[in-house]
């Protein structure tokens, strides 16, 4: 494939040149908190049925793009469509989050059936390709950024079954039972590899990688269930497409983020709002790109405090490739308001 240099900012970001100001969006823009999408949810009734009805996803995918104009537009879906693809029974309860039969022994790994997921998620690929038109045909500087969870945080959900503090049942298993964990992680690496194909060729410009429990394992853990897994993906994907930058993000990893980037081979990694961007900028290759970190927090209480915090994440990604971002999901009752201030803001520089 040829390689041609990217003209859209966050592209351009993500292939190493320090864009200022940074282009800029957000984890979870697409969400409740907009009151637009809440009426596409009712009108889908359920959470599944919005991630697997192309014309809602793609909608909703694109309204936080016409209300504030960011530099991405994230695929609307979720990191548990593919647990779901694979057959596992998943439902999301209303103000539980999401509910899986658990999975937790060998014998129980062959209700995974690989061969049916990608027929299962051919919607998505349709949202993709309908988002990647819509983009192309009116906001051509935006660029299209697929996903999938990391097969860590999958398989928490996998084998917990749902939401928890602390997964220490995954963790434990992990532990006890490293045959039946690897053999999990072995079929979400490939289930996760062959999703992410997927979306290239539907259309999406950049990947991420949602690792957001990674930071609750060991070390030793840490190497071997998020670092091995995900530089398998990294080269799985980059060997199909060398072009396509991957994002990663392991949640709260801390000080095992430098050799998270440079074992995986991601082209740019997520801060989570703990981590000091100067450290990490410090620490990290100049030529990798980060992204990250405002706390979600803030642009809940809006005003001189995001203010202050939202220039303190600026100075700190000043001169380095970067990307502006919050350390987590917008969470539901941050005001639409203070987001459109956000994005003025960053865009000053
Ligand atoms: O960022 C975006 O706008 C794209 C869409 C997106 C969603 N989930 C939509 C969603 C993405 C990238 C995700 C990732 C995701 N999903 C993660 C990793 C990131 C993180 O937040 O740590 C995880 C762990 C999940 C699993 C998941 N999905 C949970 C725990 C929940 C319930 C929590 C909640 O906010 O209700 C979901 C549901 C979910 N995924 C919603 C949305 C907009 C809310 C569902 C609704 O509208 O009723």
């Amino acid at each position: 494939m040829e390689a041609i240099s990217p003209t859209k900012p966050l592209l351009r970001a993500l292939a190493g040149e320090a864009v200022w100001p940074p282009p800029l969006w957000l984890m979870r823009q697409a969400g409740r908190y907009l009151p637009e999408y809440r009426e596409v949810r009712a009108q889908a009734g359920d959470f599944i049925t919005l991630c697997t009805t192309p014309e809602l996803a793609a909608e909703v995918t694109l309204q936080p793009i016409r209300r504030f104009g960011m530099d991405g537009a994230i695929l609307f879906s979720d990191i548990l469509m593919v647990p779901w693809g694979l057959g596992q029974p998943l439902r999301f309860a209303e103000g539980e989050g999401p509910v899986l039969d658990p999975i937790r022994t060998l014998a129980g790994l062959d209700r995974l059936q690989p061969a049916g997921m990608m027929q299962k998620l051919a919607p998505i690929m349709a949202t993709v390709g309908l988002v990647r038109e819509a983009l192309d045909a009116h906001a051509p500087r935006v660029a299209m950024i697929g996903f999938a969870g990391s097969p860590f945080t999958v398989a928490c959900y996998v084998v917990d079954g749902k939401g928890s503090k602390d997964f220490a049942i995954t963790r434990g298993l992990a532990f006890s039972d490293p045959n039946f964990f690897g053999k999990l992680i072995r079929i979400l690496t490939e289930a996760t590899v062959e999703y992410l194909l997927a979306q290239v060729e539907a259309g999406a410009e950049a990947l991420m990688l949602f690792d957001s429990w990674a930071g609750l394992l060991s070390p030793a853990q840490f190497r071997r269930w998020v670092i091995e897994p995900t530089s398998l993906i990294v080269r799985a994907v980059r060997k199909r497409h060398p072009n396509i930058p991957i994002i990663g993000f392991p949640r709260l990893a801390g000080p095992l983020l430098p050799e998270y980037a440079s074992r995986t081979g991601v082209q740019c990694v997520g801060m989570d709002t703990g981590m000091d961007p100067r450290w990490a900028a410090n620490a990290l290759p100049a030529t990798l790109a980060v992204q990250g970190n405002l706390d979600p927090l803030a642009v809940v209480t809006g005003g001189a405090a995001m203010e202050a915090e939202a220039r303190g994440v600026l100075a700190a990604l000043r001169g380095r490739p970067a990307i502006f971002n919050l350390g987590h999901g917008i969470v539901p009752q941050t005001p639409p308001e203070h987001v459109g201030t956000l994005v003025r803001l960053v865009r000053g520089g």
